[in-house]
């Protein structure tokens, strides 16, 4: 089991390998991870290096050969489909470096679609988007197209969006990869409030501006984490990074 309430995620042991044409890449091995309710993490390491099957495991995406995914209490490797589907409904949000947002539809729209996705009804939706967008910086480009959006403004839009179904945690692969230092660091900033708000932020990036922004940096190296677990040093391993004190756990989602 997990070793506390307060732990959202613990990564027991995970290894996964990918054969493909006669050869055996061993993108993960043997990764020990524990993260805290509402921490912001960031995972750092050089391309290839592991970051992207790592959070997929956390996220249900791909299943480890061996060891266990602890999320939220629940080891989400023994998982069947029916189950994995509402984890994935329920528990995860996902933001990525493309933004993904639908081209044809506004930034409100984009929103609205995940609220009517995750099951809130009619009347909930157009209050919670205004609420979202609102959160998110947005709400003078509500009516906007994607096209019509800047980078940042439209990864706004997809944090917006993964947070419609007001996840406990939001993954978040290199959200910052497709745009400029500056942008970046915003997207970041934005992602620290979302952590302040209780939610879980787990990213994966090369951006060394996320230095400023989160609790806490772990760096992978071909497959296997450099830096200690949480539970074995309090202070990061990585230079840089002020610890800070955890925000208190968000009150259970309303819907
Ligand atoms: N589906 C797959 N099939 C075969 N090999 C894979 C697969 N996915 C990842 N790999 C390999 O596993 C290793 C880790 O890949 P991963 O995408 O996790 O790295 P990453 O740290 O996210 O890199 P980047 O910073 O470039 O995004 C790489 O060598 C990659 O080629
Ligand atoms: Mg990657």
């Amino acid at each position: 089991m997990t070793s506390s309430a307060n732990t959202m995620i613990d990564v027991q042991g995970v290894s996964r390998a990918f054969h493909t044409a006669g050869t055996t890449v061993h993108a993960v091995r043997d990764v020990s991870l524990e993260v805290a309710r509402g921490e912001f993490l960031a995972i750092i390491g050089r391309s290839g290096s592991g970051k992207t099957t790592l959070l997929n495991l956390i996220a249900g995406l791909d299943k480890p050969d061996s060891g266990a995914v602890f999320v939220d209490g629940e080891d989400i490797t023994k998982y069947g489909d029916r189950e994995m589907t509402e984890f994935r409904r329920h528990t995860i949000g996902f933001v990525f470096q493309s933004f993904g947002l639908l081209p044809l539809l506004s930034a409100a729209e984009n929103v609205e679609l995940a609220l009517r996705i995750a099951g809130a009804g009619l009347r909930d939706r157009g209050r919670r988007t205004d609420e979202l967008l609102e959160q998110v910086g947005l709400t003078p480009r509500a009516g906007h197209r994607p096209y019509e959006l800047s980078g940042g403004e439209q990864q706004r839009v997809a944090v917006a969006r993964a947070l419609a179904n007001e996840p406990p945690l939001l993954i978040a692969d290199e959200p910052t990869g497709e745009l400029d230092s500056a942008t970046g660091a915003q997207i970041f900033q934005l992602l620290r409030d979302v952590a302040a708000s209780g939610v879980t932020v787990v990213t994966a990036t090369h951006d060394p501006f996320v230095i400023e922004h989160v609790d806490r940096i772990v760096e992978m190296d071909d497959g296997a984490l450099v830096s200690k677990p949480a539970d074995e040093e309090p202070a990061p391993a990585a230079p840089g990074p002020a610890r800070r004190a955890l925000p208190p756990r968000r009150p259970p989602p309303g819907v």
